[in-house]
């Protein structure tokens, strides 16, 4: 085999894109019924897009773009997050005239230029959600707690939400000279890196895995707020005390993109190690007007879709999943149409079925049926026509039964858990 897939991709199919896509649609679900709406933007973007808002010095920046020129010579990227084109697009589509709150949520790949290894890859999934047009803290509460939300609808209850805040351009400016400060202080104990974050982008220290006894010593942003960033921190914390989200709060925590104001946080999976960001989102009031637009307020999360399958069991609970799914076992080319008029019944009554034209020996489809995980395998043979019935065999109890053609439908129907529930 001469071409291989790029190093940190990943191919995703059979099982593993089953799951996967229910996954997706359990998610979905919980995102449509807080109201928010699906959006489609490019997978790739002018390159200022993402230098403007992420940040000149940020590691996304800086290291991981997957930069191109096109033809004309204009700069493009891969889109590295999804949060400022969600933004670029409201502005650019004139979203702001409408007033009001705009509840968007999104999914698909994203793409930087890191070094793989487990949990990261250079494309990796996501599933977003932003919510722009208000400062009101309640919906930094409902961002969270909907976040919460997609680890709890799989049975995660114990995730932890690490709270912060990085304050507004104000309050942080202020800190970062009492930082510099320090850090100058510290800097024989720094690492390369930090030293130069001390003179480019001092709260990046906090993101160091080396610098761990130095970053201890530090002050810290949540001790610097302004007023307006206290109160909103405040009743943040108040709102989701009330509504029994459970939080740690972390003043060390600080996010790998320049625009967050406010509102920073994450969840995280101890077990899994290095990468144990499963989750991560907050403010970003200043963005839109980074971008040429006036002042609006914003907040939102992105999951990763890699990070969740990683933490899921193989086998998602059944019931709340899977539709009844009828493989085809045909016997011989003369019984293909009736198993694609039967299958097609099915279909339409809203079963998954599965037709094999392979022509193989019974017992290679009946295994075939077994290891895609069919719970019915239907036989159609030509006795079976003559007589106009099948013969069903239960995947998981080895029962067989035999049904008219007219009943099969209504064989399924009893049996049958239809659609996700
Ligand atoms: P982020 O923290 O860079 O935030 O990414 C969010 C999540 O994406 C991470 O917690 C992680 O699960 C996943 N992720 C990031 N990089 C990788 C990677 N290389 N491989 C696998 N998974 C990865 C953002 O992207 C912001 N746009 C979040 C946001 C939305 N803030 C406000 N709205």
């Amino acid at each position: 085999m001469k071409f291989k897939k790029p190093r940190g991709t990943q191919d995703l199919l059979g099982k593993y894109m089953e799951k996967w896509s229910s996954v997706e649609e359990r998610i979905t679900g919980i995102l449509r019924s807080y109201g928010y709406l699906e959006i489609r933007t490019p997978i790739f973007e002018v390159s200022d897009l993402f230098v403007r808002t992420v940040g000149e010095s940020s590691d996304i920046v800086t290291k991981e773009m997957y930069m191109f020129k096109d033809k004309k010579g204009r700069r493009l990227t891969l889109r590295p997050e999804n949060t400022a084109p969600v933004m670029r697009a409201y502005l650019e589509n004139g979203l702001q005239r409408q007033g009001g709150i705009s509840r968007f949520y999104y999914m698909g790949p994203m793409f930087r230029y890191d070094r793989p290894q487990a949990g990261r890859y250079r494309q990796f999934h996501q599933i977003g959600a932003e919510a722009i047009g208000t400062s009101n803290p309640a919906i930094d509460a409902e961002i969270i707690n909907l976040s919460m939300d997609i680890y709890r609808a799989f049975g995660f209850s114990s995730l932890q939400v690490r709270l912060n805040s990085v304050g507004c351009m104000k309050c942080r400016g202020e800190y970062m000279g009492f930082l510099r400060e320090k850090l100058e202080e510290y800097k024989p104990e720094l690492c390369d890196d930090c030293r130069q974050r001390t003179d480019t982008n001092p709260l990046r220290v906090f993101d160091c895995k080396t610098c761990v006894s130095v970053k201890e010593k530090l002050p810290t942003i949540t001790d610097h707020l302004c007023e307006e960033c206290n109160e909103h921190f405040e009743k943040l914390c108040a709102i989701l005390k009330q509504m029994g989200v459970d939080f740690v709060i972390d003043p060390l925590l600080v996010r790998g993109l320049d625009y967050y104001t406010k509102t920073a946080y994450e969840i995280v999976c101890p077990e899994l190690g290095a990468q144990n960001a499963l989750c991560g989102g907050g403010r970003y009031d200043g963005l839109a007007s980074e971008l040429g637009g006036v002042s609006i307020p914003a907040v939102g999360f992105s999951a990763g879709m890699e990070r969740l399958m990683q933490i899921l069991p193989d086998e998602l609970d059944k019931s709340e999943t899977t539709m009844t799914r009828a493989y085809f076992v045909v016997f011989d080319d003369k019984c293909s149409i009736q198993a694609m008029v039967l299958a097609d019944r099915l279909r339409s009554a809203g079963f998954v079925a599965y037709v094999d034209f392979s022509m193989r020996s019974i017992k290679k489809q009946l295994k075939s049926a077994s290891t895609r995980g069919y719970d019915y395998a239907v036989f159609v043979g030509q006795k079976e026509i003559e007589d106009k019935e099948v013969t069903l065999k239960n995947m998981e109890s080895g029962d067989q039964v035999t049904v008219s053609f007219e009943k099969l439908v209504s064989y399924f129907s009893e049996k049958g858990v239809v659609g996700i529930e």
